[in-house]
């Protein structure tokens, strides 16, 4: 089984994310790291630890990481990603405290360590800001050689961004970080909008969970309804709502969903295309890129065994 950390912004996908890492039966979640984004850090570990505690994942520990980026010092959660996730960033869904708390170690910390436990069995899987890994590959920059690969959902190569026309959100809160991943020796797979755009789910869906007539399936079924109607309203054209995050996770998994292009990435920071995700022209002869990025996807099959797994876990 491959070792896999999380490192998350907790969010409605990133809870989907959760639910399929726990349900992958070749996925080992070894822990779940908080950042900021769709809420605050805090609020992120808060909902990560009560999406754990309500999948039976107890014994998956939780830590926290960054408050904010690497270019400032203060964060606050931007008026859309609290009408896309509601404030409480799970749809408004009150769900069951969880008696667990957080680690003490940082999320920092724990990527490095679980770097030299690991190695190569290690991919670590941000559905957030890039911010913990940069901040980890500047403290010990020997991860970069150790981890087997990054799979992330951030970014967006062949379409445009969703916060600009340049900047997919995840990249925009730290395009400095992210600049700063993809031009370490580290692998990336980068799953971004190309390929998360497409990637739907709907009501029919989440009426099955329902059916279930179990809390879990309950829940998760009231959270992701309330992400639908937002879909609905800011994305009529889509006709359901993306699967950003669990894609990243099912890629992780199962590399054959996609197909990548691969090339070394870069990421602007300055002011003009802040946040773009485009090749790096420098080295577009490179014979071992450092990136691969998902253009194609085999939505049918990913939704197939997104909804088998979760239908399973749920379940039971
Ligand atoms: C990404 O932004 C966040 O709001 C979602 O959770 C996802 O990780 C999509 O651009
Ligand atoms: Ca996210």
């Amino acid at each position: 089984k491959q070792k896999i950390i999380l490192d998350v912004d907790t969010g409605v996908d990133d809870a989907m994310a959760i639910a399929y890492a726990v349900a992958a039966p070749n996925a080992d979640l070894v822990g779940v790291v908080n950042s900021y984004g769709n809420v605050l850090v805090e609020q992120a570990a808060k909902n990560s630890l009560e999406i754990l505690d309500l999948l039976g994942a107890t014994d998956v520990p939780v830590f926290e990481g960054e408050p904010h980026s690497l270019e400032t010092d203060s964060f606050e959660v931007m008026e859309v990603s609290a009408h896309i996730h509601g404030v409480n960033g799970v749809g408004e869904v009150e769900l069951p405290a969880s008696s667990r708390q957080v680690e003490e170690q940082s999320g920092v910390d724990f990527i490095i360590e679980a770097a030299h436990k690991y190695g190569k069995d290690l991919t670590i899987i941000p559905t957030g800001p890039l911010t913990n890994l940069a901040l980890a590959l500047r403290k010990d920059p020997s991860i970069a050689d150790l981890i087997g690969n990054v799979t992330l959902m951030g970014g967006a190569l062949t379409v445009p961004g969703n916060v600009s026309d340049a900047a997919e959100a995840n990249i925009n809160q730290d395009a400095t970080a992210a600049n700063e991943v993809f031009r370490s020796p580290l692998h990336d797979t980068m799953v971004g909008l190309d390929v998360t755009l497409r990637t739907l789910l709907t009501k029919k869906e989440t009426q099955q969970w329902r059916d279930l007539g179990t809390v879990a399936g309950e829940k998760f079924a009231d959270i992701v309804d309330y992400y639908i109607d937002i879909y609905a309203e800011m994305y009529p054209h889509l006709g359901g709502c993306s699967l950003h995050d669990p894609l990243a996770v099912g890629v992780a998994c199962d590399p054959s969903f996609v197909q990548t292009l691969d090339l070394d990435l870069l990421v602007h920071t300055g002011e003009l295309n802040y946040g773009r995700t485009t090749g790096d022209t420098a080295h577009l002869d490179d014979p071992n890129p450092t990136a691969s990025v998902a253009i194609q996807v085999d939505e049918k099959r990913y939704l197939k065994t997104f909804m088998e797994y979760l239908n399973y876990l749920f379940a039971n």
